[in-house]
């Protein structure tokens, strides 16, 4: 019987993740803990929440005492750590909260699982979520293995990086039941409209500039949020304890390229004339730092485990522009609020 604890479920990637397994494991009771910030929401797992086997609570992982209480009260018996600040323009701004969530954060859940779970002869499974960007950024060619040294420029990956190494120190010196995955780019539903996909879509929606950093010449190689989830689940099941998978769809992009795209869908979508939507495009600010290319070389992950991704980016693309067309509701309450203000902020004088 497990009891598994999703950390930052409320989010994009958590919700997929935490409807993967309730959903699939109905003997599995799990846990979603989410701090709920801006990112969080507890609509994106609406369809699930009434299910006996889903239970949510709300914390701080980078509040220790709660972590104590919380893991005495529970006793989980696996965790699968997405947590995190996630966005690279707001590590950007605000480097300090992701310092304290995403390290500081780790750290906390790392030590309070190993006070509570050392000695115990089945060694609970702490499983990590990572990104493709700990890596640093390519030229044209080449892609990143599990055995590419961590180059991270950005405060967000940075963050990440020193995450992953704490959750390698703590397979290494306490002997502890690690596994970390680093992924690229995700898209799909329920994805904040702070990011380039959902961000565009919203924007082409309600025919508003479009903002490309730089000249849009930036890669980035994307992925559907559910083979991500799919690759979690393998992953958490079958890895053995120290190792590290990458996950990727083989689907570079450029960032123009694909806004060009998502035009061309949403003109059709919205009949539109061909060529309308993209008037839309506005080629803004670069941001500082600026990752050239992300690649990930998910070779092992389909050699050890099958893993591959299971839609083509076409597919995909045109599945979540029409949920995001259909959702008109959940996408109206993200963005009333706060979003106005962060997003004048990031984007007024670019
Ligand atoms: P997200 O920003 O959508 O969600 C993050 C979730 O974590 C939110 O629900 C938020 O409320 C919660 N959270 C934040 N701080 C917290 C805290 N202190 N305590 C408890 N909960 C807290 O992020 P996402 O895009 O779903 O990413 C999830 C994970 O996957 C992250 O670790 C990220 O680094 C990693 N990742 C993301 C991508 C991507 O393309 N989005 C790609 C690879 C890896
Ligand atoms: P993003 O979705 O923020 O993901 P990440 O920076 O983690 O890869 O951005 C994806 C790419 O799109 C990145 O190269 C930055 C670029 N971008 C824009 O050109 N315009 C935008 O408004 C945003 C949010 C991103």
């Amino acid at each position: 019987m497990q009891k598994i604890v999703i950390t930052g479920g409320a989010g994009f990637i958590g919700s997929h993740v935490v409807r993967r397994f309730v959903k699939n494991y109905p003997d599995y009771t799990i846990i979603n803990l989410d701090k709920l910030t801006y990112a969080g929401n507890l609509a994106n797992l609406k369809d699930i929440e009434h299910l006996p086997n889903y239970r949510f609570v709300k914390g701080d992982i980078v509040d220790s005492k709660f972590l104590i209480d919380f893991f005495v009260e529970e006793q989980p018996t696996a965790i699968i750590h997405l947590a995190a600040e996630s966005h690279v323009d707001r590590s950007i701004t605000n480097p300090h909260d992701f310092v304290m969530t995403n390290v500081l954060g780790t750290v906390n859940l790392l030590n309070v699982a190993r006070i509570n779970w050392e000695g115990r002869a089945d060694n609970p499974r702490f499983y990590h979520i990572s990104t493709d960007e700990v890596y640093g950024s390519l030229g044209k060619d080449g892609m990143f293995t599990e055995t590419t040294s961590y180059d991270p420029h950005s405060p967000y990956s940075a963050s990440k990086a020193s995450s992953d190494h704490f959750v390698r120190a703590y397979h290494d010196t306490y002997g502890m039941n690690t596994v970390i995955s680093n992924c690229s780019n995700n898209y799909g539903s329920f994805h904040f409209p702070e990011k380039l996909i959902p961000l565009a879509i919203n924007n082409i929606k309600q025919n508003k500039p479009v903002p490309v950093y730089g000249k849009g010449e930036n890669v980035r190689d994307w992925l559907w949020v559910e083979d991500h989830a799919r690759a979690i689940d393998l992953i958490f099941h079958k890895a053995k304890a120290g190792t590290t998978y990458n996950i990727g769809g083989h689907n570079e992009w450029k960032n123009i390229d694909l806004i060009r795209l998502l035009c061309s869908i949403l003109d059709k979508k919205l009949g539109r004339a061909e060529g309308e939507s993209a008037k839309l495009i506005t080629f803004v600010t670069d941001r500082a730092g600026h990752d050239l290319r992300y690649a990930i070389d998910a070779t092992k992950l389909k050699n050890e485990l099958g893993w591959m991704p299971s839609i083509t980016f076409e597919e995909g693309l045109e599945k979540t522009v029409d949920w995001y067309l259909a959702n008109e509701e959940w996408l109206t309450d993200v963005t009333s609020g706060h979003y106005q203000q962060y997003y004048n902020e990031q984007y007024a004088n670019r």
